[in-house]
């Protein structure tokens, strides 16, 4: 199995698919995002030196980031989600394997327009402890503000705000969208249309990837 890395603006998403992929095909997933949060709960030295550059939608150093995914990085295959967004994490990343004699991982781009990304980030409601996304429109709790699983509240994201989110929307055509040609360039990107279902994009990830006949 590839490692894989889910390419994508905020709200295009890429956590929605890792949950779906990491449950069928078994893979580890590492979510920078979700690791920064996690480090800013904890209050450890990373989470403080990360915490101003989120709230302002802007990225966390080049080091910081890249530091934090090679102290994670598993033997089995990963899903990347939100890792790498910059060319400089993604040479580094590139190193990393090739330093391991581990093939290089293939991009996905989750491509998306932006009114569309607007759209998903505002109405986002997220369970803060298992990570699991709802969105108040397209994929609503059964109760209000309330997790369908544990039964515990669920929260609007501080960076999902509107001035917060065009912020992060522009960080990512300035810095992240020069990925997808840094993959085609290397013949490893697969393209695939995120303005379909849920369920849809799943389908064209996993025939894009050819992970088909791997379901456990
Ligand atoms: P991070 O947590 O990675 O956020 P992001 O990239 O901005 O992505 P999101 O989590 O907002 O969106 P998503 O694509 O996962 O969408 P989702 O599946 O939730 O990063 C946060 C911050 O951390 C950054 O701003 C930066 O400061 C820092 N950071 C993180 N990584 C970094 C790095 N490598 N370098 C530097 N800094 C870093 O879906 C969104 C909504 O849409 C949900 O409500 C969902 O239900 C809905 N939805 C999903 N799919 C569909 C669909 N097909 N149809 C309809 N609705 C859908």
């Amino acid at each position: 199995m590839p490692d894989v890395i889910l390419l994508g603006a905020p709200g295009a998403g890429k956590g929605t698919q890792a949950q779906l992929l990491q449950r069928e095909y078994g893979f580890a997933a590492i979510s920078t995002g979700d690791l920064l949060r996690d480090h800013r709960a904890r209050g450890t030295t990373l989470g403080q030196e990360a915490e101003s550059f989120m709230q302002r939608g802007e990225l966390v150093p080049d080091d910081v980031i890249i530091r934090m995914v090679e102290s994670e990085l598993p033997g089995k295959p990963v899903l990347f989600d939100g890792f790498p967004r910059t060319v400089a994490q993604a040479q580094a990343l590139d190193a990393l394997f090739e330093a391991r004699r581990r093939p290089l991982p293939i991009a996905a781009y989750l491509k998306l327009d932006r009114a569309r990304l607007e759209e998903r980030l505002l109405g986002r409601w997220t369970n803060p402890r298992s990570g699991r996304v709802y969105h108040a429109t397209f994929d609503p709790p059964k109760r209000s503000g309330i997790d369908d699983v544990d039964g515990g509240p669920l929260i609007q994201r501080e960076d999902d705000r509107p001035e917060t989110i065009a912020r992060r929307l522009d960080v990512f055509e300035g810095q992240t969208l020069p990925l997808v040609a840094y993959y085609e360039a290397g013949n490893r990107l697969i393209l695939i249309d995120a303005a379909q279902s849920v369920d849809a994009v799943s389908k064209a990830l996993v025939a894009g990837l050819g992970l088909h006949q791997r379901a456990r």
